[in-house]
């Protein structure tokens, strides 16, 4: 998700916007740029941060008392000069910047090119605002009517500003699936436009939060609001309550809470546009460009960190039950250390949410020398590990601000889930209906995390009840042993109590020493082949006097007497159990440290990536 900030008024427009794209750089941002308009258009962009477009701006002429700016976050398209906001119409008299995605944006490319346009970036935006001159020059049709038409011709998301320089006294900003919030300034013809409220809260509280299709028209310092129909809108006018810390984090308390709500979205963005569960058919391009190379590889060995090597761990079980492939899961910080045996028909994955860890890279660059094909799975597009890979996917979780690691991994365990299905296909290792199924039941699982969130204010109740603890062990077996050792991470990185997690036949050689009547063991009891062992573990903490909260499957009341707590998550599949069953277990965790005031997005002693070694 990208950032942009506007002004048109009677202040000077550029320290108001660069200031409010400081604002949304939470959302975060790999290059940025402004527009400053007062007769002429003049445009400064580069990649990297806002302060890199400050440096680059120094000297030049900032004046003008309208202006816009735009912080990428890159979807797709390297993040560069060249695909920075704000990009300009063939003319260079009109200048956009967007955020959101035009599906068709190919095809419209294509018909402009057709009518002699020519492009510099490989941008859906660049064409649009293309579109816009274009049918201002064949149909004659005023500025703020060819938006209109142009928008009508977009599929897709966008929040855009535009202004042109043959229109001083416009400027249009519109919305459809992105949002757009307009300020209302105390004076006369000052209007703010942002994504949202956080660059516009110190100026006005009053503000109009654009609906879809619509389109706010300023001109000669009137506003007015339209429909993608041209029918004048009443607009709704609010007042702001929420303070600007409050805004950036959406409302939430802490980023942490703020990710761990955004799940289902973000899984969904992980596997958006990336199969058919009706045909089964892939659309990831690792897959059709890798496809020989990944029928013949005979082994995979999979990197990562922290938490990413936990979804490692969730991925091996995937891949040896999909594509019957030999799995090795290994810390990256100790393979890079060793002299790891590697054959060419080796692929090795990389894991990494920052895409920038020291230890992960450096066992990339080793497995490289040694001639394995290399992938990465990873969230920031553009970074390191990304750049090292021979392919892979990202993640599109979005931004993630919280040190402790949530949606990150939930979007980890997706991508992997659909790469071990795209190998199973290639391999034939598994039939086309039982990949359909498995599609079918990834495409539920955003609605069963927005049903396992439901379970915040049970965990509230448990985190008060147990905030004090000295030591929790969690416990899980199969799909679910990683799950036990994330909520284990997630419990000691924020909340700084001492935690293990556990295979949980793994208890009775060792840990079971630990139980007793002041040591809450979380067990995952969710449906699965293991369940009744799970339950012979569970009666062996019982017998000493342990504590346990157990997540089994809806419905299952056999556990209630048992055990200390339950907490019923929604039933899925096993392959995809881990993806629920993580969100009560990072709750937990957050609420735990919220009671016990620690820094719960910036835990001590620790960084949101590890670039050191
Ligand atoms: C997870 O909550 C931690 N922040 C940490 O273990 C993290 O997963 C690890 O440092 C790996 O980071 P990466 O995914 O950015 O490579």
């Amino acid at each position: 998700m990208c950032g942009i900030v506007a002004y048109i008024g009677h202040r000077e427009a550029f320290d108001i916007v660069v200031k409010g794209l400081k604002r949304l750089e939470y959302r975060g941002y790999d290059s940025a740029g402004v527009a400053l308009m007062n007769g002429d258009l003049r445009i400064y962009k580069s990649q990297g941060k806002v302060s890199d477009l400050e440096a680059i701006s120094e000297g030049k002429d900032k004046s003008g008392s309208t202006g816009m700016g735009h912080t990428r976050w890159a979807t797709h398209g390297a993040p560069n000069n060249e695909n920075a906001h704000p990009h300009l119409s063939q003319s260079g008299d009109i200048s956009i910047i967007h955020n959101g995605i035009i599906e068709n944006y190919v095809t419209l490319k294509e018909g402009l090119i057709q009518r002699g346009h020519s492009f510099i970036s490989d941008t859906d935006t660049e064409v649009l605002v293309h579109l816009i001159e274009d049918i201002m020059e064949h149909s004659k049709l005023s500025f703020v009517d060819a938006v209109r038409s142009a928008l009508k011709q977009v599929v897709g998301a966008y929040a855009i500003v535009i202004l042109s320089k043959n229109h001083p006294e416009h400027l249009i900003a519109a919305r459809k699936g992105s949002p757009l919030v307009v300020g209302i300034g105390e004076e006369r013809g000052e209007y703010f436009f942002a994504s949202d409220a956080t660059p516009i809260v110190e100026y006005t509280k009053k503000v109009i939060y654009l609906k879809d299709n619509e389109i706010a028209i300023v001109e000669n310092q009137e506003m007015i609001i339209k429909n993608i129909e041209n029918v004048v809108q009443a607009p709704y006018i609010q007042e702001l309550e929420l303070n600007l810390e409050q805004l950036e984090k959406g409302g939430y308390p802490h980023f942490m809470l703020k990710e761990i709500y955004e799940q289902p979205k973000s899984i969904f963005d992980s596997f958006r546009g990336r199969f058919n569960s009706a045909t089964s058919e892939f659309h990831m391009r690792s897959i059709e460009e890798y496809g020989d190379k990944l029928k013949d590889i005979k082994r995979l060995i999979l990197l990562g960190c922290g938490t990413s090597w936990h979804a490692g761990l969730v991925a091996e079980y995937l891949f040896e039950d999909f594509a019957r492939l030999p799995v090795e899961v290994e810390y990256a910080s100790e393979f890079r250390y060793r002299n790891p045996v590697l054959y060419s028909d080796d692929l090795v994955l990389a894991i990494s949410q920052s895409g920038e860890t020291a230890d992960t890279l450096a066992a990339m660059d080793l497995a490289k020398r040694k001639s394995a094909t290399v992938f990465g799975v990873c969230n920031v597009v553009g970074s390191s590990i990304p750049r090292l890979s021979d392919a892979g996917a990202y993640t599109h979780a979005g931004p993630e601000i919280g040190v402790a690691s949530t949606k990150a991994f939930t979007s980890q365990v997706t991508v992997l889930t659909l790469l071990a299905l795209g190998i199973a296909r290639l391999r034939g290792t598994m039939n086309i209906k039982a990949i359909a199924s498995v599609m079918r039941e990834l495409e539920q699982i955003p609605e069963k995390v927005e049903k396992a969130l439901k379970l915040n204010d049970e965990i509230i109740v448990l985190s008060e009840k147990y905030k004090n603890a000295q030591n929790f062990l969690f416990l899980g077996r199969g799909y679910n042993f990683p799950v036990a050792l994330e909520g284990a991470l997630k419990l000691k990185e924020i909340s700084y109590i001492h935690a293990e997690g556990y295979p949980a036949a793994e208890m009775k050689h060792g840990p079971i020493a630990l139980i007793d009547e002041n040591m809450p063991v979380v067990v995952v009891a969710t449906n699965s082949e293991h369940y009744e062992k799970v339950v012979s573990n569970i009666q062996e903490v019982k017998a000493r006097k342990g504590i346990v909260i157990a997540l089994v499957t809806e419905g299952n009341t056999s556990l209630n007497d048992l055990v200390d707590h339950v907490l019923e998550v929604p039933e899925t599949i096993e392959y995809l159990s881990p993806l629920v069953n993580t969100i009560p277990l990072q709750l937990l965790s957050y609420h735990i440290a919220v009671m016990r005031d620690c820094n719960v997005d910036q835990p001590r002693n620790l960084a949101k990536s590890v670039t050191v070694e």
